[in-house]
């Protein structure tokens, strides 16, 4: 009777050793677009069991109290939680624009051009549940920003969204009047006529890392600064609304390992603190430097919670070994969250945004975004390197369940934007 255990346990052991192998070896391969496959089983056993319950009450953020907020055209009359919600089928409106008449939209998000057969996934329309959402109009917008710099900082699911918002804006710009320039981190789409700038700077986990080369970012390795933001910082001075995200990154599986000192010097002190504590960390880092650099009363700072990948269909009752590839419409149960969205990170924002003084407006896009099966670039993007056969025969194994198809969920995103922005 008793050797049973111990063989179970060493044939669980080397299975345990083969996976994480496997794990290593896809996440080499794929670097950032594979790390959600990661993060779930391992952060879990980081999350302090306090925070699952998440039942405290948020406090009134800034903006519901502060009838003076810069940008605000007319406020609702009743307040209405915009992401609260489901999403109705509706091709008379949407989307905002095709694919093929944006020319920004990178090759890794343009799904029609790389062979997606359906195109069901760009014609849902969020519907909020109390309220209906402001219809968004380029041009009132690009009224309202002239003169002004719009900044997204973040990740590549930022990047995404700031791209949504060059094309949902740039329809109403003639050819001459608008141009798009990258200079390391920094992307700037410049519309001349309106003297106004929509921006893009990359730095994936806000404050300083190894991983903030825009272009060779795909480090095995990371490591942060988590309290270091000043070196991205001044290249944000002077916006006038700015959208952050950071997440994914994050989401490494393992915990963080943070640097105290420079980058640069020769001796590296090295040490590692829980996923959650250094995130949270970073966040602050990120709150103080608004705090010291943005003028309320003149500007609007935007976060966007986690944006969530499907990775596992048995998650929302599909056959097993499956995951967002073949998908084609969205999850209908309104409960639904998946394993890629940490509600320990969820709880963690709101309770950090949460503070009364807090000038920053939240983008709820998480759960939204969560019944959003169908909008992932799956395997309809551009290939950076050569499929291998096997590869071939199985797509579920490179299709990307992290990423989104422009047009598609991206644009409701900054249709949110827009209404937190004019019509809070
Ligand atoms: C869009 O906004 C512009 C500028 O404010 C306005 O002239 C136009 O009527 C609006 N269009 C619609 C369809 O509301
Ligand atoms: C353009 O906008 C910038 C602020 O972003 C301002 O400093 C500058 O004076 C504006 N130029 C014109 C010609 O309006
Ligand atoms: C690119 O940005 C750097 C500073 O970040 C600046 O010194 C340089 O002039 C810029 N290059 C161009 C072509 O704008
Ligand atoms: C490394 O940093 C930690 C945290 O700041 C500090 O406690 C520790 O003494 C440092 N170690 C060295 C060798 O500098
Ligand atoms: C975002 O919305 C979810 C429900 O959809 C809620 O549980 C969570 O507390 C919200 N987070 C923040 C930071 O407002």
């Amino acid at each position: 009777m008793k050797p049973l255990p111990s063989n179970n346990k060493k044939n669980s052991f080397s299975f345990f050793i083969i996976s994480l192998c496997f794990i290593f070896l896809l996440v080499i391969l794929y670097g950032e677009d594979f790390s959600c496959i990661l993060s779930q089983p391992f952060l879990k056993l980081q999350e302090p069991a306090a925070e699952e319950s998440g039942g405290h009450q948020l406090p009134l953020l800034a903006e519901e109290k502060d009838v003076h907020l810069p940008f605000v055209v007319e406020r609702s009359e009743n307040s209405c939680n915009l992401f609260d919600g489901r999403w109705v089928y509706d091709a008379a409106s949407r989307p905002w624009y095709q694919e093929e008449d944006c020319p920004y939209i990178q090759p890794q998000l343009t799904c029609q051009a790389r062979g997606r057969p359906d195109k069901g996934y760009q014609h849902w329309r969020w519907q909020p549940r109390g309220c209906d959402l402001p219809s968004f109009n380029a041009t009132f917008m690009l009224e309202k920003l002239r003169g002004k710099r719009v900044l997204f900082v973040g990740d590549s699911l930022n990047r995404g969204q700031f791209v949504s918002l060059v094309c949902l804006l740039h329809g109403a710009l003639p050819e001459s009047a608008k141009s798009m320039k990258t200079n390391g981190s920094l992307t700037i789409f410049t519309a001349k006529d309106y003297n106004a700038t929509i921006e893009f700077y990359w730095a994936p986990f806000l404050v300083e890392s190894n991983s903030d080369d825009a272009i060779v970012h795909r480090v095995k390795d990371r490591i942060v600064r988590a309290g270091a933001i000043n070196k991205h910082g001044r290249h944000w001075r002077g916006t006038d609304i700015m959208v952050f995200n950071t997440y994914l990154w994050w989401m490494t599986g393992q915990k963080m390992r943070i640097l105290r000192g420079s980058f640069d010097g020769d001796v590296k002190n090295i040490t590692e603190m829980v996923t959650e504590d250094a995130y949270r960390m970073a966040l602050r880092r990120m709150m103080r430097w608004v705090e010291r650099n943005m003028d309320p009363s003149k500007t609007r700072v935007f976060f966007a919670t986690m944006s969530p990948c499907h990775e596992r269909s048995v998650e929302w009752g599909g056959h097993p070994g499956g995951n967002c590839y073949g998908e084609t419409a969205p999850i209908d149960d309104l409960s639904y969250w998946g394993s890629c969205s940490s509600k320990s990170i969820m709880g963690l924002l709101g309770r950090e945004f949460g503070r009364t003084k807090s000038p920053v407006t939240v983008l709820n896009i998480t759960q939204l975004s969560n019944y959003r099966k169908d909008a992932h670039t799956s395997i309809y993007k551009k290939q950076w390197n050569k499929l291998t056969p096997e590869q071939l025969a199985n797509p579920t194994s490179y299709a990307d369940c992290v990423h989104w198809c422009l047009p598609g969920l991206q644009d409701t995103w900054n249709e949110l934007l827009y209404a937190k922005l004019f019509f809070p």
